[in-house]
Parts: C-alpha cells; sequence; structure tokens
C-alpha cells in the first residue's frame, strides 16, 4: 500500500501516540499496585518525612525488666514499650559461653536472656504492625564480628526486614521516608556501637559515624554537649541519652523515685527542657530520646516526640503504668525477654541490690 508523506506522518503520530497512551495507562496501574503506605508511626503527616527528620523515643536497656533490682531500667517488657510508643530499642550484648546475650554490665549481675529470643519478638512486633519503622541501638560490649549477629536476625527472619543503607554513613538529611521504609518492606534499622561493618553486613549500620551522643550516666543535670561521635556532628542525627541515675555507693544506678520529674514536659532537669536546649544549641530537634522507666509521667516521653514532630499525641489505649518499687510483683514477672538470672533474683530486694552493687560493680553501672 501506497502512502502520503502526510499520511505517513498520520500513521507515524497515531503509533506513537498508542505507544504514549498504553505506556502511560500501564504505568498508573503499576504505581498504584505498589502498597503506598498512608500512615505511618501513627500519622498520614509522617509518611513523607526522612527518617532522618523525625523525634523517637528510645528504650535505654529496653532489655532490663523488673523491679525491686537496681540493674533494670524498664518495668515493662519490649512488647508492651512498643505497644505504649517507645520506637528505638537500646541494648546491651554480651558473650556468655559464646551466645549473644542481653545482659546488663555482666551476665551475673543481670541476665535478660538471648538476643535470639528477644530478636523474635521484635519480628512478631513488626509482622503485627506493618505501618512502623522500629530502630534497635545495639551495645556490642564484648565485640562479636557483625557477621555473629547477622546469623541471629537470618534465624528470626530479621535480616529480610532490615534497612541497608546504599552507604556506611548517611547524613541526616539523606535518610529515606518512613513511607518509602515501609513500603519497601525494610522498617528495621539498626545501629551498633562497635564493630559495625558495611562491607560485611550493610544493614547492621554504625552508630557514630552516622549519630552523636550527648553524655549518659548522667547524675546532675542534663546539658547537650557533643560527648561521643566519628563524624560531622553539624550534619549526623542526633541522639539524647535522658536517663538520671543516682549514685549509690559511688556508681550510677537508674533512679524511679525521680523519673516521673525526669521524664516530664516541662521543669528542672525533665526531658521537654533538654529538648529545647538542645533546639537552642542546634536549631533542629533529636532524633532519639533513650529514656529510663518510659511510662513514669504518662505518656509524657511520647508527647515531647509528638510535639517535636508537629503530630497530636493520641494513644488509642492508654498506656501502662509505673510499677511502684516495693510492691509484690517479682522483677521476672514483668520481664517478657527474659528473667533475671537466679543470683540477681536473690539479691531482688532493695537493700540486698546495695551489697550486689557494692561487691560488683567496678566499671560504670549502666555504661553504654
Ligand atoms: C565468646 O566466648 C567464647 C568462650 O566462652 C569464646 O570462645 C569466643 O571466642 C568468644 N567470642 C567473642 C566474639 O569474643
Ligand atoms: C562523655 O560522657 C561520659 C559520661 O558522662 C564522660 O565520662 C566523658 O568524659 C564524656 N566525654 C566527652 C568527650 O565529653
Ligand atoms: C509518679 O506519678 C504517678 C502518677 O501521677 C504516681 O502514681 C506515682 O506515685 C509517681 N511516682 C513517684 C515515684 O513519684
Ligand atoms: C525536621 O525538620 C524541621 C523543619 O526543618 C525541623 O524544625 C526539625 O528540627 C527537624 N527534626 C529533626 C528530628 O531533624
Ligand atoms: C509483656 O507484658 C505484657 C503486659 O504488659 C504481658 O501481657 C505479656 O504477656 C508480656 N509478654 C511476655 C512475652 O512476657
Amino acid at each position: 500500500m501506497f502512502m502520503s508523506p502526510a499520511q505517513v506522518a498520520r500513521v507515524a503520530s497515531s503509533v506513537l501516540a498508542t505507544i504514549l497512551l498504553s505506556s502511560s495507562v500501564n504505568a498508573s496501574p503499576q504505581k498504584s499496585s505498589s502498597r503506598r503506605a498512608t500512615t505511618c508511626n501513627g500519622s498520614p503527616d509522617l509518611c513523607d518525612r526522612s527518617f532522618g527528620n523525625v523525634t523517637f523515643v528510645g528504650a535505654h536497656d529496653s532489655y532490663a525488666v523488673g523491679i525491686n533490682n537496681l540493674a533494670t531500667n524498664q518495668d515493662y517488657n519490649i512488647t508492651q514499650q512498643m505497644n505504649d510508643g517507645i520506637r528505638m530499642l537500646q541494648m546491651q550484648t554480651h558473650n556468655q559461653s559464646g551466645v549473644i546475650q542481653l545482659c546488663h554490665t555482666s551476665c551475673a549481675l543481670y541476665n535478660g536472656g538471648p538476643l535470639s529470643t528477644y530478636l523474635g519478638t521484635v519480628k512478631s512486633w513488626l509482622d503485627a504492625n506493618p505501618n512502623e519503622v522500629l530502630s534497635m541501638l545495639i551495645v556490642n560490649s564484648d565485640d562479636f564480628p557483625p557477621t555473629a549477629f547477622d546469623a541471629v536476625f537470618k534465624s528470626v527472619g530479621l535480616d529480610t526486614i532490615s534497612y541497608a543503607p546504599p552507604s556506611a554513613s548517611i547524613p541526616a538529611t539523606q535518610w529515606p521516608t518512613l513511607g518509602s521504609l515501609i513500603d519497601s518492606g525494610k522498617r528495621l534499622l539498626t545501629f551498633m556501637d562497635a564493630e559495625a561493618d558495611f562491607t560485611s553486613v550493610p544493614y547492621i549500620i554504625d552508630e557514630f559515624t552516622n549519630i552523636w551522643e550527648s553524655p549518659y550516666d548522667v547524675t546532675t543535670s542534663f546539658d547537650c554537649s557533643v560527648n561521643r561521635t566519628k563524624g560531622d556532628s553539624s550534619t549526623q542525627m542526633y541522639l539524647i541519652n535522658h536517663f538520671l541515675d543516682s549514685l549509690i555507693l559511688g556508681q550510677p544506678a537508674p533512679d524511679p523515685s525521680q523519673a516521673n520529674q525526669t521524664n516530664a514536659v516541662s521543669g528542672t532537669n525533665s526531658l521537654g527542657a533538654q529538648f529545647e536546649l538542645c533546639v537552642s544549641e542546634y536549631g533542629r530537634n533529636p532524633n532519639f530520646m533513650l529514656v529510663d522507666f518510659y511510662e513514669y509521667g504518662g505518656g509524657s516521653v511520647f508527647e515531647v516526640a509528638a510535639t517535636a514532630n508537629g503530630v497530636t499525641y493520641s494513644p488509642t489505649t492508654p498506656i501502662a503504668t509505673p510499677i511502684p518499687q516495693g510492691s509484690s510483683s517479682s522483677s521476672s514477672g514483668s520481664s517478657g525477654t527474659g528473667s533475671p538470672n537466679g543470683a540477681a533474683t536473690a539479691f531482688s530486694q532493695w537493700s540486698s541490690a546495695w551489697v550486689v552493687v557494692s561487691s560488683a560493680m567496678i566499671g560504670a553501672w549502666c555504661a553504654l
């Protein structure tokens, strides 16, 4: 068939139009078929925010659960912590006969069980809460190689939902949005203080090249100085250690008696006051705020974070209530991821714990 140049042009443009049309028709189902989270960490407003631009509340020594015990920092297990709004789980790992175990300073003082059990709980919670991004901060006290952690992550299936950044360190502004982390299914960000190695296990992220920290083991008042970093603190995310210790026989120990005020939205030495101090010094909000006995203050720690993020704090269920020291609940009863070992249980009364502290404490009590 013969076509004039004009016909050729018409055919060509209609073919082109068909191609463009079909590609645009194809493009929209592709877009709508990939899941697009509409609520991220409890709010539609957070989906488009970079992970590095959100303030999260973290549980310091999240596994060290119990009352009437100087080696515990939390009253409630990690499931309750996460249900109530904790989005960074900090922990200390130790080498117990070759097993990665969650202990406080030493496994004789407090043994929170194997990391594998703890991570299994984290996996279950993440599976049940698909629109949540969670971080973990691991203090690798006995310098296990990241491959040893990788094996435990794999054993519970956490490796497949772990986010691996494109490079070993990322400035605060360059992290992906919460929405894209949720859409990609990589919703767990794990930071480690020592031995992280991007080339061997990229999802175990080096803490101090990505995050700087304020001082820890504070027994007087909180400042916002750069205490530890291995990077450029002006561009990194940052973490404030907002847990107040009291000195017991010269050693810092967690102090629930002051936690209502420490965790408060405002007032002397409150979380809100340290937050404001940091903002006034650096012009941007802290990314992570680590607290002890998070439920003291009745949700005040989450209120500080919500205000920082420009969202409303409106928990769907009331958060846990403080368990008074000296009450009869045993320390192991409220521990979800493990329980104190025999030695710690035997010394679980406050007075006896003094003996444990004085005789056994050599290093810093709750050194990160
Ligand atoms: C952990 O301890 C065992 C001995 O109990 C030892 O053989 C192993 O080398 C230790 N692992 C590390 C990473 O230090
Ligand atoms: C960091 O904080 C620790 C504990 O508060 C303190 O002992 C140390 O001197 C601080 N280091 C720096 C560099 O500020
Ligand atoms: C903390 O506040 C709660 C609720 O207001 C109160 O029941 C509890 O006794 C307080 N705890 C301490 C140690 O002050
Ligand atoms: C997020 O960005 C806003 C706007 O620039 C800023 O005010 C806030 O401090 C940032 N938050 C964090 C955690 O970086
Ligand atoms: C964690 O604590 C809650 C109560 O806060 C309890 O219902 C749950 O059974 C505990 N989980 C485990 C594994 O102990």
